[in-house]
Formats: C-alpha cells, sequence, structure tokens
C-alpha cells in the first residue's frame, strides 16, 4: 500500500512538472521572450519568422517552414535549429547572439512540443 501511494505521488508530481499549459505559461513563453523574441517578434522577423503566436509558428519561416510539427512534435524545427551544432547557419540563438540552450530549456521546449503545444490565452 505504501508503494502504491509513493508511486501515485510520483506521478502527480510529474504530472504536475509537465502539465504543457504550465510549462509555457512559466517556462517557455519567458525562456522565447528572453531568447528569441527580439528577432522574432514584432520588431524583427528573421527568417520571414515570428515566435510570438500560435498562428505565426504553424506559419513557420522561409526555409524551413511550421516550426511545430503536431503529429511528430519532437522533430518540430523550433526545437531542432536550437539542437544544430553551432557553425550551421540555422543554429540558433545565432552564433555570437546568445548561448545555446541549456540541457534543461531544451527539455522544457520539448515537453512543451510533445504535450500539444498549449498556448493559454491568458497569458498572452
Ligand atoms: C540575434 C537574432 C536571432 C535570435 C536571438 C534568434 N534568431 Fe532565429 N533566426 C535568426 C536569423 C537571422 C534567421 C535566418 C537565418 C537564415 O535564413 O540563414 C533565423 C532563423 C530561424 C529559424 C528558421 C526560420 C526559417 O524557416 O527560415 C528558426 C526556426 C529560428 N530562427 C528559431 C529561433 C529560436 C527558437 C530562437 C531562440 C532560441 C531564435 N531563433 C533566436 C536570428 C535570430
Amino acid at each position: 500500500m505504501k508503494r502504491i501511494l509513493a508511486l501515485s505521488f510520483t506521478i502527480a508530481l510529474a504530472w504536475t512538472a509537465e502539465d504543457p499549459a504550465t510549462l509555457w505559461t512559466t517556462k517557455v513563453q519567458p525562456l522565447l521572450s528572453e531568447r528569441c523574441i527580439q528577432c522574432h517578434g514584432p520588431e524583427k522577423s528573421k527568417g520571414k519568422l515570428r515566435l510570438d503566436s500560435r498562428e505565426a509558428m504553424l506559419k513557420g519561416g522561409r526555409e524551413l517552414g511550421p516550426v511545430i510539427v503536431a503529429d511528430k512534435p519532437e522533430t518540430s524545427p523550433l526545437l531542432k535549429v536550437c539542437t544544430l551544432p553551432r557553425d550551421q547557419e540555422l543554429a540558433m540563438p545565432p552564433e555570437g547572439k546568445g548561448k545555446p540552450l541549456s540541457a534543461e530549456e531544451l527539455g522544457w521546449l520539448k515537453a512543451w512540443l510533445v504535450g500539444g503545444a498549449p498556448m493559454p490565452a491568458a497569458t498572452k
């Protein structure tokens, strides 16, 4: 019984930590705002890409198209460009314009994408 309790507690914790809507609000949106929006937002849209709305992400950019791929979230360009080797042209943020995302930050992005990439309207 004790084990079962411990197990459900663990599952509940994991669930809270990875609830994708919460992840968006607490981690992913702040991450994009801080590291990406200056080049992919209202002021500049490098590569013809904006990352400040769901519509814009689904429309995507010049080279890679939609940056969120619903049926294969883990291959979404949004995540992929952040894991490219630094010498690649599309490695984001670009060389010299910010350090690469940490493993933890990549984990948030991935969990959010796999969770269906929700962007609760209230947080916009
Ligand atoms: C200092 C400016 C700058 C920052 C910061 C930046 N980018 Fe970019 N991004 C660019 C430029 C410039 C291009 C176009 C590169 C090219 O076409 O050769 C681009 C292209 C892209 C593309 C490909 C668009 C397409 O289809 O052509 C994606 C996806 C992308 N960026 C995602 C991101 C993400 C995610 C972040 C934050 C982690 C980010 N970028 C941060 C400048 C930036």
